[in-house]
């Protein structure tokens, strides 16, 4: 199998996803600046690995930073974060990963007299050069934390899904909510990968989610890898597929989900969601808790990233348009909640009303 993201000795290392499926390659991203440009990029994408990459990156910058002093390291932390936090707006793990590295940073300042960290002496009367010694040691180990986090939320939320599933089904997937787009296992996918480890017989349709063919490039490429029947359809062909009795459940991921239960997911979800609705199939969000936002009351407030025109005019440098007409490239979409017949997180299944059942989520 292969791993999605690692902190190396030599920096970050990622599976490059723009160069997926013809080539299996890796990069590895020496400074926070390239971990910054690789989330931008796309070579690392998918809200929880986005989130993964955030603390990674964060914790390269400070242990590459030359800081003498803690106020030096804290002005370059925000500097790192700065940039880091301006790469993808929509997916709020990033966001969340920030905030847990600055948290952190600071509560590494302030730990109990004789606490010692790796051999730094932490105590009251600790120098400036072993306290930023804690620090970088602490952010370092929190990075990886939040990748081994990641897995286990990933296979908790799989066995929490997977009692949904029946015993004999064909999964509608949109996107890659898989083990490329989060540290390993995945989101929809992690829930398709327990449900066939409990003995169900799955098949996945895999929409092939235009723009940027996350479903064509990455979703059949890791099930397919994994063993896992997969079948790739147009996005426009999963009303047929409906209509026509062949599709039992939809599962997707998401980028953002706001206290009302409304989920932003890559453009295109919500006409599935829609869809799912009028045809009578279940449409199940799987999300860890780290992806919602209990700080936006509705998904109206969601900030939606617009790409470049030139995904939708260009695929693979070929241009597949006519010559400067106006295109419009909106990364995400936003469903209503009354669309959502559960929300599956690491910590259970939440129904509607999604105001009380996520935030009793948090509570638990
Ligand atoms: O633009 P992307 O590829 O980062 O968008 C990814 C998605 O929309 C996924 O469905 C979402 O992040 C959930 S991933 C577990």
């Amino acid at each position: 199998m292969f791993k999605t993201i690692e902190w190396t000795e030599d920096g970050v290392r990622m599976i490059d996803q723009t160069r997926l499926p013809t080539s299996e390659v890796y990069v590895t991203c020496r400074t926070y600046q390239e971990v910054a440009e690789a989330i931008r990029s796309m070579v690392i994408r998918g809200a929880p690995a986005i989130g993964v990459a955030a603390a990674m990156g964060v914790a390269l910058g400070i242990k590459q930073s030359r800081a003498v002093s803690v106020e030096e390291l804290r002005a370059d932390f925000e500097k790192i974060a700065e940039m880091i936090s301006k790469t993808r707006p929509t997916a709020v793990n990033l966001f969340w990963a920030v905030k847990r590295m600055r948290e952190l940073f600071e509560s590494s300042l302030n730990v109990a007299p004789g606490f010692s960290p790796a051999g730094a002496a932490l105590k009251g009367g600790a120098t400036e050069a072993e306290k930023i010694a804690a620090v970088k040691s602490r952010l370092i180990e929190e990075a990886q934390r939040v990748l081994a986090e990641d897995i286990a939320i990933n296979e908790a939320m799989g066995r929490h899904g997977a009692a949904l599933i029946p015993e004999s089904a064909t999964v509608l997937t949109h996107c890659n909510a898989g083990a490329l787009a989060t540290g390993g296992y995945g989101t929809a996918l992690g829930v398709v990968r327990a449900a066939i480890a409990a003995g169900k017989k799955i098949d996945v349709l895999a929409d092939e989610t235009r723009p940027f063919l996350q479903g064509a490039r990455l979703t059949a490429w890791e099930l397919a890898k994994d063993q896992i029947p997969v079948t790739l359809i147009t996005d426009n062909m999963a009303g047929h597929f409906m209509k026509l009795g062949e599709i039992q459940a939809v599962i997707v991921g998401a980028d953002r989900i706001a206290a009302n239960g409304d989920v932003a997911n890559k453009i295109g979800t919500y006409t599935v969601a829609v869809l799912a609705r009028e045809n009578g199939i279940p449409f199940y969000v799987a999300a860890p808790l780290s992806t919602i936002d209990l700080s936006l009351s509705s998904g109206e407030q969601i900030p939606i990233e617009e790409r470049s025109a030139d995904e939708v005019t260009h695929w693979g440098g070929v241009q597949t348009a006519p010559a400067d007409v106006p295109a419009r490239h909106p990364a995400f979409d936003v469903t209503p909640h009354r669309y959502v017949t559960a929300i599956i997180t690491e910590r259970g299944v939440a129904r509607a009303p999604y105001a009380d059942s996520l935030k009793a989520l948090f509570a638990s």
